[in-house]
Formats: structure tokens, sequence, C-alpha cells
């Protein structure tokens, strides 16, 4: 098979490197094979024999590339919006409050299941397509808000379909346990009964990549996830979990329990916690997003995180109530002012990290045998990319090693 090599570009490979921040080469090439890299490295090493199989060459123009981003934790197919709860929170009402008067979550659940699979393919294309556009080239997707087998087939049909359509690899997360529909008031128990029915059927359809679910004083107990998870392990299913959102509920240890891939949003994550999820390689989710629109003030324990040794990734969390947000690299940024990331942790955070939380080793860092998902970016530093509010630097985009 011939060979494509991109050069005159900066590589921030984020491969870990003691010496090089962001494992950036500064005068790198990246030879590709089909929709793999077959070599990343500093254009000067190009083994021979490789270069005598290029038969397609790209001058990056001097640019820095990255590896595709990665968006690990997004709601993006819901119906309706939610602008009319902004103001009710802004005249005073707070997110809870508005969740446990039957708005919130519950009033996404009504406009979505009233849309039909088309319109909801229509305005999760929207969104979809200012992610693509800054370079997102895997996503994750739950549903959660049909909470009905064939409203959550529906959203989980129309997530699939939407990595048909753009030039991104779609994984699929079953949120049944989001919170609990209106017909199943008062009866919660009920419902998880609900959920498990849901799963294998809908994991016997090929919709399920993963299992979360939202563990809160307003959604689920841990030991009504806990009943979710046993089922998810029993069919082979990967967890990850909304945990310590808005209390500590323990969320974490139980994540780490069963292996979760990640436990995401954490501000109230205990020292316990993040021990338990350091042992597992549990991956910490931070929505820098969601911590700012519903104007928390409890920070993530980042430094805990990082003492325990916990990988940081970062996602959008893009959905109508707490995040309406389509804009990963504006997370970089929030990573940054509000959480103190450093540019570099950020990045990671959207590429290396965020494919571990999704369990994808293929990808997230630019080296030999990883999928050649790569941007191109009309910065000089990786920095910049976190650095600069509201701008768009991507030139390009190369997916599964084509140039989208
Ligand atoms: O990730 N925490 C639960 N789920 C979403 C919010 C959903 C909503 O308000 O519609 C989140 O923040
Ligand atoms: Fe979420």
């Amino acid at each position: 098979m011939s060979l494509t090599i991109w050069t005159n570009c900066r590589a921030a490979t984020m491969a870990p490197s003691a010496e090089h921040a962001h494992g950036l080469i500064s005068d790198a090439a990246l030879v590709v094979e089909g929709d793999t890299l077959a070599w990343v490295g500093p254009r000067a090493d190009v083994p021979t024999d490789l270069l005598a199989r290029c038969m397609v060459q790209h001058d990056a123009g001097g640019v820095l590339i990255t590896p595709g981003l990665i968006d690990c934790h997004t709601h993006l197919v819901y119906g309706g919006d939610r602008a009319h709860e902004f103001e009710l929170r802004l005249n005073g009402a707070s997110y809870e409050e508005i969740a446990r008067a039957g708005g919130g979550i519950a009033s996404t659940v009504q406009a979505t299941r009233a849309a039909s699979a088309a319109e909801l393919q229509a305005s999760s294309s929207r969104r979809l397509q200012q992610l693509v556009g800054e370079g997102v080239t895997t996503i994750e997707i739950k549903s959660g808000y049909g909470l009905a087998l064939e409203h959550e087939r529906k959203c989980l049909q129309v997530a699939r379909a939407l990595g048909q359509t753009h030039a991104v690899e779609v994984r699929t997360t079953f949120l049944g346990a989001h919170a609990v529909p209106p017909e199943f008031a008062g009866r919660m128990d009920d419902y998880v009964d609900a959920v498990l029915h849901m799963l294998p059927i809908l994991h016997a359809e090929g919709l399920v990549d993963a299992v979360d679910g939202f563990c809160e004083r307003i959604a689920f107990s841990t030991t009504q996830m806990e009943r979710v998870f046993a089922a998810a392990k029993g069919l082979g299913l990967p967890v990850k979990l909304h945990a310590e959102q808005l209390s500590d509920s323990g969320g974490a240890q139980l994540a780490a329990r069963y292996h979760a891939q990640s436990a995401d949003h954490l501000e109230w994550l205990s020292d316990e916690g993040a021990g338990a999820m350091a042992a597992t390689g549990t991956v910490a989710v931070l929505l820098p997003g969601a911590f700012y629109f519903l104007r928390e003030t409890k920070l993530p324990p980042i430094a805990m995180l990082r003492a325990h040794g916990v990988p940081m990734a970062i996602s959008t969390d893009s959905n109508p109530g707490s995040s309406p947000c389509t804009s990963l690299l504006l997370m970089l940024n929030m990573a940054c002012t509000l959480f103190r990331l450093t540019p570099e942790e950020a990045l990671a955070g959207v590429t290396r990290h965020a494919a571990a939380a999704l369990g994808l080793p293929d990808r997230g860092v630019l080296a030999a045998g990883k999928r050649a998902d790569f941007v191109l970016w009309d910065v000089q530093h990786p920095a910049e990319l976190a650095y600069a509010l509201g701008s768009n630097p991507r030139l390009k985009t190369i997916f599964k090693g084509q140039v989208v």
C-alpha cells in the first residue's frame, strides 16, 4: 500500500514525555497508511524505506498538528431547548428547584419524546457540525432524554446515524438512569427495573457502547446505580457515572468498584473517592461548561486529583440544561481559567485522557499504530488553543487518514 506523508509542521503528539511538553516535535513528519499512522517523529529521522513508499506528500505550511479532539461526554441528541429555565434561574430559581418542580431534565424528556427521529437528526446535526468544525474527530453521545424504550432507541439510533453523515466517530452511551420519567413518578425502583429491561434490548440492537447514570440526591442513589452497573457488567459493557456534581454521594467509589471508564463532574469528590479512582485507572471527566453555566462555586478538587495521579479529561457536557455548549475549544479555555489546569493538562484532557475515558487506546496521541485522526491549526504553540477565547484556528482535519 502506498503511503502519505505530512511535513513542514510542528506536532503536539500528546504522548507523555519528560523532556518535551505536549510531546512536541518542532520539525515533524507524519506518515499515514490507510486510516493509521505508520510513523511519527522528527522529519530528519523518517526511515528511508518508508519514505520511498510515500506517494503523496502534503506540505502543512509550518502549522501546528495535534491529535483529533475527543469530546468524551455529551448529551447532544435532544428536542427543544431550555432557554426559559435560563431566564428562571436569572430570576432567582436554582437548578435543583427547577428540577424538583418538574422542569429541568423532565422538560427536555417531553420535547425529545415529541420530536421525530428526523427532527432530532437535524437539530443534533447542527450542534455536531460546530464541534466537528473545531477539530472533533471522536464524540461520545448519551441517551437519557427518552427514558422509555422506543425513545431511548430513537435517540441512540440518531446518534449512530450522525456518525454516518459526519466525519467523526460516534460512541453511544445508554443513560436510561438519567431521571425518572413522569409515568414512574414516585416509583423510582420500578423505573430502575424498566432501565434493566431496556438495556439488554438496546445492547442486542448494537446501540450501546457503554452505560452511564446520574448518581445524585436529585437522581439515582448508589444502591440503584449499582443494580444498573451489575446488569451492564453482566452484558460485558463498560460503565461510567455522573458523580458528585451537586453533593458527595459516594458515586466515585461505586464507579471505581465497577472499574468505570470514567466518573464525571466530581465537584464534590472526596479524597477517598479520588483514591478509589486512582486505584482502578478511572478517568476524571471535568465539565467546566456545566460548572460555569450553573454558576457553581465549589471547584472540582484538581490538586487532589493530581496528587492521586487520576487522569483528567475535559468535555463540553453539551446538553440543554446545564451546558448548552458546542465548543470544545472554549472548554479548554475554561478548564484553565476556572479550574486552573495548565494548557497542557487541558489539551491532554481532550486528547489522550478523553480517549481513555472512552476506553479507546487507539487514539488521542500521535504515534505509530494509532488512528490517523489529526488537526492542522493556524497557531505556533499548543497553549494558544486554550488561550484564545472564542476563536477557532482550525485549518484542516484529517479523519481516518483522509482530508475532510
Ligand atoms: O451532565 N447531570 C446530569 N445531566 C446533565 C444535565 C442534564 C440536563 O439538565 O438536562 C449534566 O449536567
Ligand atoms: Fe452530563
